[in-house]
């Protein structure tokens, strides 16, 4: 009897200790989630092993998404209407800040950085972050459009680089008519944000603008804006740019350049690391300028990039913070930079030793970001480049003059804006 007695005290000890070990579980770590173009997610693995290296206690699951940046929009503009966002932060696009913010889906990241830290940002790529009296979008990582041009291709022809839009037309001829290439000129045609950006830097080169905050001025329908869709359409009209420039976002502007048919592309700077790869059939023969244009005005680049917002929703906002922390670090910066080609949103590390030894091209890039032309940063920026993404689409197809598009688009530009 004693015996029983002693077993069932020994089973009632053993089903207690069990149960103390599941309610004393360890704690779990706090997962942060947050999606990335599934190219970039990838190149972004670097610095998410290192993060979770120095950080166990949190989980990045990083969702890749879909290929272009209007695609990525659209999945958390839709997740966040729908509520019950899964995203504790958000990769945003620079243009993405204002609309994000104004739909109440960010966290106003003020109270958390001040002026004096900001300072060591890009005065650019910070300016994409404030809107109204807040700050909401940390830059991560810089973009700027460069013009990429052969070397070899160049120097066999006796040719300089092209300053002006007539060179490269020049330029692109000479190299076709000698057989050394199918193609002159590449640059993202389909009908995506993509067109809107190489748009803001021909119609700079025009003298011309798309929107005037400052002024409310919208300039699609002024000569400068319709001289620069004109000149689009005519690189193809020309056999300058290939028809298929048209339905090309930047990947497959990157591929065609690569295959060596092409003497010169328009692109953002991740395109440098991957001409160079050692499987590259145009390794060593690729240099980069600033963008060309019209005889007496200066070339315009592009200021894109991205960086992070945080989520209003976020369970885990001091998790999150540390995420933006990290990664915007002048040491995780520099790593990524160096593995990666990207550029920095910090101003020391255009001049750090580390990456002038591998990218000796980066006091160049400091000089083209300082004059880099921004998208207008407005909360109704989707609505208006859609407006121009058509209407460019339309004139570079040839389903529209350049006049009868750029007219229409500025119409409806200012019906958006409300400066009728
Ligand atoms: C790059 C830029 C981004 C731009 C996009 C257009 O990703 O960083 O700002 O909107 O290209 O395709």
């Amino acid at each position: 009897m004693i015996r029983l007695i002693y077993r069932w005290i020994l089973v009632a000890l053993v089903a207690l200790l069990v149960c103390l070990r599941s309610s004393i579980a360890l704690p779990q770590p706090v997962t942060i989630t947050f999606m990335v173009i599934a190219a970039e997610a990838e190149r972004l693995q670097i610095l998410i092993d290192a993060f979770e290296a120095q950080h166990p206690d949190i989980h990045l699951n990083v969702v890749p998404g879909p290929r272009t940046t209007n695609d990525v929009e659209d999945l958390y503009t839709t997740s966040f209407l729908l509520g019950k966002a899964p995203y504790d932060l958000i990769y945003a696009d620079i243009i993405w800040a204002s609309k994000f913010a104004a739909a109440g889906w960010l966290q106003d990241l003020s109270p958390r950085i001040s002026e004096a830290e900001l300072a060591a940002f890009m005065p650019t790529d910070v300016a994409g972050g404030k809107v109204e009296h807040g700050f909401y979008w940390m830059p991560f990582r810089s973009d700027v459009g460069m013009l990429y041009y052969r070397t070899d291709l160049l120097e066999a022809a006796g040719l300089q680089p092209p300053e002006t839009f007539a060179d490269l037309v020049t330029a692109s001829q000479i190299l076709q008519q000698q057989g050394l290439v199918d193609w002159g000129y590449l640059w993202q045609g389909a009908q995506y944000e993509g067109l809107a950006t190489v748009f803001v830097e021909v119609v700079k080169g025009f003298g011309g603008f798309w929107i005037d905050l400052a002024a409310k001025q919208v300039g699609l329908d002024q000569p400068a804006a319709i001289a620069a869709t004109q000149y689009l359409r005519e690189l193809i009209d020309q056999g300058i740019s290939p028809p298929g420039v048209t339905n090309y976002v930047e990947y497959d502007t990157l591929r065609l350049f690569r295959s060596g048919k092409a003497a010169f592309l328009r692109n953002w700077p991740f395109v440098w690391t991957e001409v160079n790869r050692p499987d590259s059939p145009i390794r060593g023969k690729v240099a980069l300028k600033s963008m060309i244009h019209a005889p007496n005005q200066e070339g315009g680049s592009c200021q894109g990039g991205w960086g992070f917002g945080m989520a209003a929703t976020t369970q885990h906002p001091e998790a999150a913070w540390q995420v933006i922390e990290f990664f915007t670090s002048e040491a995780a910066q520099r790593q990524f930079v160096l593995d990666q080609g990207y550029v920095p949103t910090r101003r020391s590390l255009f001049s750090d030793a580390q990456i002038l030894q591998k990218y000796p091209h980066y006091t160049q890039l400091l000089a083209v970001a300082d004059r880099a032309v921004l998208r207008p940063p407005i909360r109704q920026y989707a609505q208006v480049s859609d407006v121009l993404q058509r209407y460019l689409s339309a004139a570079i197809t040839g389903r529209l003059s350049a006049e009868q598009a750029m007219q229409r688009a500025a119409r409806e530009t200012r019906q958006i804006l409300k400066w009728d």
